[in-house]
């Protein structure tokens, strides 16, 4: 299959998870994918394991300089960046009264601020050839859930900043489309870890709530995600810019 053949690809959060199950979609397709992440240990491993188009960079995304390296990684080995893919995200879990704001700090800068600083980059590459730029956010930012105060503010933020960004540059004719996926629950360990961080009661009526809400009555798993980000990166999305992709089971529909 050749869905995205040749596209060459960056990928924040790409250590495991839904990055890491973006990065092997693309490659089934026929992209090369610079796989980037703080974990360099598992990055530089799953890079290996999925060959010759795949390599691994390291990047946290909340240091501006360090994208300025990834962009330069990327153009220095294939020549350029034809689809970003802003994944990589952090949950922490708190209402409005337990919250602290270092938290909200920290949530806010690795969730939104990052997709900022990596979108601002490659629409600076991609300006003169086009792209696709692929924002990572979540139902969280469509729904309001008292657990995840901080996370729901930086996804609610990631769908508008994205939905500025994808009109100025179509109405610029850069040719860059900008667009959001938007996960329900998925198994990965982010859930995982933040129902593993709330005490046993609060994490038994969080899944029980969780479950009753998703009427397909179970989590999403990351390959389902990252077929939807494997769309709208690709040219058959090329009508596509400022959406919100939602993939959730049917959360958000009832
Ligand atoms: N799992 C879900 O249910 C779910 C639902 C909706 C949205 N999302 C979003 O999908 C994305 C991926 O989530 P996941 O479930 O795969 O999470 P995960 O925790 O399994 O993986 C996240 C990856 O991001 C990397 N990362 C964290 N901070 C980073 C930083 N500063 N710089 C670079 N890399 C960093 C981690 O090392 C890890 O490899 C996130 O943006 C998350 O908010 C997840």
């Amino acid at each position: 299959m050749s869905r995205v053949q040749g596209k060459r690809c960056l990928v924040s959060g790409a250590a495991r998870g839904i990055g890491l199950a973006v990065c092997e979609r693309l490659i089934e397709e026929g992209a090369q994918v610079m796989m980037a992440d703080v974990d360099a240990a598992s990055g530089e491993a799953q890079a290996q394991r999925l060959g010759e188009h795949a390599v691994f960079q390291p990047l946290d995304v909340t240091r501006d300089e360090q994208w300025d390296s990834a962009l330069d990684a990327i153009e220095r080995r294939w020549g350029g960046v034809d689809v970003l893919v802003n994944n990589a995200g952090i949950a922490l879990m708190g209402d409005i009264e337990s919250t602290t704001p270092e938290q909200w700090q920290r949530t806010l800068e690795v969730n939104l601020s990052a997709v900022m600083l990596g979108t601002r980059k490659a629409v600076a590459r991609m300006k003169g050839q086009g792209g696709a730029i692929v924002n990572m956010a979540s139902i969280e930012g469509l729904i309001g859930e008292p657990l995840a105060l901080a996370y729901n503010a930086a996804k609610g933020g990631v769908r508008l900043f994205t939905k500025s960004a994808a009109v100025h540059c179509a109405r610029a004719g850069y040719g860059i489309r900008i667009n959001c996926v938007c996960p329900g629950f998925i198994d990965t360990e982010m859930v995982r870890g933040a129902v593993g961080g709330l005490d046993a009661e609060a994490a038994g009526q969080f899944q029980q709530a969780l479950m009753a809400r998703v009427p397909m009555g179970r989590l999403g798993q990351a390959r389902e995600i990252a077929n939807a980000v494997l769309f709208v990166a690709s040219d058959e999305a090329s009508f596509m810019t400022g959406a919100d992709l939602v993939v959730d089971g049917g959360h958000t529909a009832c």
